[in-house]
């Protein structure tokens, strides 16, 4: 596969930035990744030609092209217009602080083109926060990625009320090509549904723990070594599904089950007072702070590993 013409513009160049530059660089765009710190931009590059190498070396280099045809594929900038001029798609990754993001979509939406889409990577502002007044708003979404987003590949499109159903799609196209595997929402919500979903989990966690029902440990084990291990493959429902003579059957034997013991649920907690030390306290024993890092690394590369697996038992 050879390197394509077209133009990705990333806007900030940190964990979250340099994840798309490298995705898109598997599919072969010219990619320039813009920062306000030029020593940002910097390590960026040294941490992706790094990251590209170990990858490729271990075999789990994703797209098409080499580990260098790849890193070819990514510039980095101090100018905003040089990345966003006659992009076909702009994905902004700046910190999560909404006066931040409304400036970076107008500095974007007054140089880029009716053709570009502009997308943000932002996990919890719903689009219309930050995109009402633009010019090219018809072309703005969020493209929210999950980190890692090189290992995981969900992403969660969210429109605005006033974007355009071809920006969705196109958008859609996009993530399928570099290897994403994209949800559309047909509505913005707070926390779109990935949270919604993981905020649910979190809360019955967080009171189980608080109820002294169950450690820390014993509560992520329930996870790691229990439900985790299908929704890898399966989702909730098609769980159910199987879990019975399909949906129909599960529902007529679980419903008031799932009913009575859902009554039981605490109020929503919120995480604060002497319970966050608690839990903070074994979640240390777990995994001590200066072990963060090699945490993070096993768990990159369990993924790796996960999405090797699945790539060869998932049916096509
Ligand atoms: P980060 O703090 O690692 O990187 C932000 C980058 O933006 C920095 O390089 C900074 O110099 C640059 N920056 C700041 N102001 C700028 C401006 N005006 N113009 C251009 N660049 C600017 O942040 P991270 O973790 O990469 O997050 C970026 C976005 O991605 C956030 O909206 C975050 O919510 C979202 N996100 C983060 C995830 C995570 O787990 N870190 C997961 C999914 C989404």
């Amino acid at each position: 596969m050879a390197a394509k013409d077209e133009k990705i513009g990333i806007i900030g160049s940190g964990l979250i930035g340099r994840s798309w530059a490298m995705l898109f660089a598997g599919a072969g765009y010219q990619i320039f990744i813009y920062d306000i710190e030029s020593k940002q931009i910097d390590s960026a590059l040294v941490d992706i030609k790094q990251q590209l190498q170990r990858l490729e070396k271990e075999g789990l280099l994703r797209g098409k092209l080499n580990a260098s045809e790849q890193f070819k594929c990514i510039n980095g900038t101090l100018d905003l217009k040089q990345a966003v001029q006659d992009a076909i798609f702009v994905q902004e990754c700046v910190p999560e602080v909404l006066e931040i993001k409304k400036k970076v979509f107008k500095g974007v939406d007054d140089i880029c083109d009716a053709n570009t889409i502009i997308s943000s990577s932002t996990s919890t502002f719903v689009p219309s926060l930050f995109t009402e007044e633009l010019k090219h708003r018809k072309n703005a979404l969020v493209a929210h990625p999950i980190n890692p987003p090189y290992y995981v590949p969900l992403v969660e499109i969210v429109p605005a009320p006033w974007t355009d159903p071809n920006a969705v799609k196109r958008t859609r196209e996009l993530m399928e090509e570099i290897g994403q595997a994209p949800v559309c929402l047909t509505r913005e919500i707070p926390g779109f549904a990935l949270n919604r979903i993981q905020y649910a989990i979190l809360n019955e966690s967080w009171n189980l723990v608080a109820d002294g029902v169950l450690s820390v440990k014993d509560v992520d084990k329930v996870m790691s070594e229990g439900l985790g291990w299908r929704y890898a493959f399966l989702g909730p429902l098609e769980t159910a599904h199987l879990n019975a003579d399909g949906w129909m059957d599960y529902c007529s034997k679980y419903t008031n089950t799932i009913h009575s013991v859902s009554e039981t649920f605490k109020p929503l907690p919120k995480f604060e007072g002497p319970q966050t030390k608690v839990v903070g306290q074994q979640l240390e024993e777990m995994v001590p702070i200066q072990e963060l890092q090699s945490r993070r690394n096993w768990r990159d590369l369990c993924l790796t590993k996960l999405a090797a697996l699945k790539n060869t038992l998932t049916p096509k």
